[in-house]
């Protein structure tokens, strides 16, 4: 296992963060948690060289964290650094602030929390949050010990990250990265920000929730022409290590054999240390990848509200996903919610108003339908 320094916090780090939000496959709806195999995996990852475990009071249906517990008894608690995060949903006051670590430290059986973040904070929450004390409450955790760095996770736009980034003295910050994300969310700007203010970067959905793991045929292609020969799950880990701002890769395992081949990998991954042919190689699978994008919708919103209800943005955007991942569109947590809300196309009455709106001319009313079909 390789090992970083987190930026200005002097701590050392494993480059492999094991996320504990996949057991039993959450992705696809279904928060069971097979308890005795979440354990295993968790001690396997330590037994292999990870020492920053990540969780959250809300994943797995709040069980996520009661799991980690057990499995950080026997003397695990001291191998590792704890990451966990304030469900912010459920903050109302000071007193609620208060009440949430206290549970969290009990379902962690521990004292203290290494790593405690605003979980997924946006830029008006952070202002709400500001304004009923959570700063002052962070800091003095920090004081008292309970907590040991006080960060947030992200998954907005660059501008709220900058804008929160600079707002507070974060010790962490978390966000989502990967060779597809590079202009998405906080994206390479934010990371490079993060890193000019010593500010350590963990990274999560490193393979977009495991949809870079196989890879579709024009990128395979492309892989099995290069000559050295890696997995794709390999050179996805690899080009995020490549970032000497990155501390920690998380990865959700679900399987001992996951946990196995991402020790192998994290083995060998060093900060700078890919060559002008493979950046080269990464450039073009995320092109090929974007060769499959069905439509052009940048996601602007001009088009919305449609007046039926119609969630336009969102279908274009499963559209594109299942396209560009290969997957199923019955998975499709997006696609699932906008069936519930009768938010389909086939609510479009073909009014137009949406296409006089849309800045990139797109032919908004006969895309739905085409979108639709494929995607029922
Ligand atoms: N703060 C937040 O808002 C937030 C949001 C998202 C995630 N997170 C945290 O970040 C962690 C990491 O994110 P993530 O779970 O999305 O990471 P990820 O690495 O992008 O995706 C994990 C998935 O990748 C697949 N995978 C992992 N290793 C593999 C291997 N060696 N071979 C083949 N497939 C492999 C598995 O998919 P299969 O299911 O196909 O087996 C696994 O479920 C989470 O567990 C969670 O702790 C936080
Ligand atoms: S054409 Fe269809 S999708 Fe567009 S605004 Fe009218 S009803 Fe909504
Ligand atoms: S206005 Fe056009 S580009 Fe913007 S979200 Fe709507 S369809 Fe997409």
């Amino acid at each position: 296992m390789k090992y970083r320094q987190m930026g200005k916090l002097g701590v050392q780090t494993s480059a492999f963060g094991l996320g504990c939000m996949r057991f039993n496959g959450e992705a696809s709806g279904d928060s069971t948690i097979d308890e005795q195999k979440a354990i295993n995996l968790i001690r396997q990852a330590i037994d292999g060289g990870v020492t920053y475990i990540d969780t959250a009071y809300v994943y797995l249906n709040k069980t996520s964290e009661i799991v980690l517990g057990k499995a950080l008894r026997d003397g695990y608690r001291e191998k590792v650094t704890i990451a966990t995060k304030m469900p912010l949903g459920a903050v109302k006051d000071r007193e609620s602030m208060e009440a949430l670590l206290a549970e969290e430290l009990k379902k962690l059986q521990t004292d203290h929390i290494d790593f405690y973040l605003m979980h997924g904070v946006d830029k008006k929450e952070w202002a709400s949050f500001k304004a009923i004390g959570a700063p002052e409450f962070f800091d003095e955790m920090k004081r008292e010990g309970k907590i040991r760095f006080k960060c947030f996770s992200f998954h907005g736009p660059y501008e709220d990250f900058e804008y929160i980034l600079n707002d507070y003295d974060w010790d962490m910050v978390q966000i989502q990265y990967n060779f597809m994300d590079v202009e998405n969310q906080a994206g390479l700007k934010g990371l490079k920000l993060a890193g000019e203010k010593k500010i350590p970067v963990v990274i999560m959905e490193g393979l977009l929730g495991g949809r870079l793991s196989k890879a579709p045929e024009n990128v395979q292609a492309l892989y099995d022409a290069f000559p050295v020969k890696r997995s794709a799950v390999e050179w996805a880990f690899r080009w995020l290590c490549n970032h000497p701002e990155v501390s920690v890769v998380l990865s959700g395992c679900n399987e001992p054999e996951q946990i196995e081949e991402n020790l192998r990998i994290f083995d060998t991954v060093e900060a700078g240390a890919m060559d002008d042919a493979e950046l080269e190689l990464m450039e073009n699978v995320r092109r090929a990848y974007l060769d499959r994008t069905k439509i052009g919708c940048t996601g602007c919103k001009y088009c919305m509200p449609c007046p039926n209800g119609v969630n336009i943005p969102g279908i274009f955007s499963a559209w594109n996903n299942v396209s560009l991942y290969c997957t199923d569109p019955a998975k499709d947590w997006g696609l699932k919610r906008i069936r519930e809300n009768g938010a389909g196309a086939d609510q479009c009455v073909g009014c137009g108003a949406c296409e006089a709106a849309c800045p990139q001319h797109l032919p908004i009313i006969e895309q739905l339908q085409c979108a639709w079909g494929e995607l029922s």
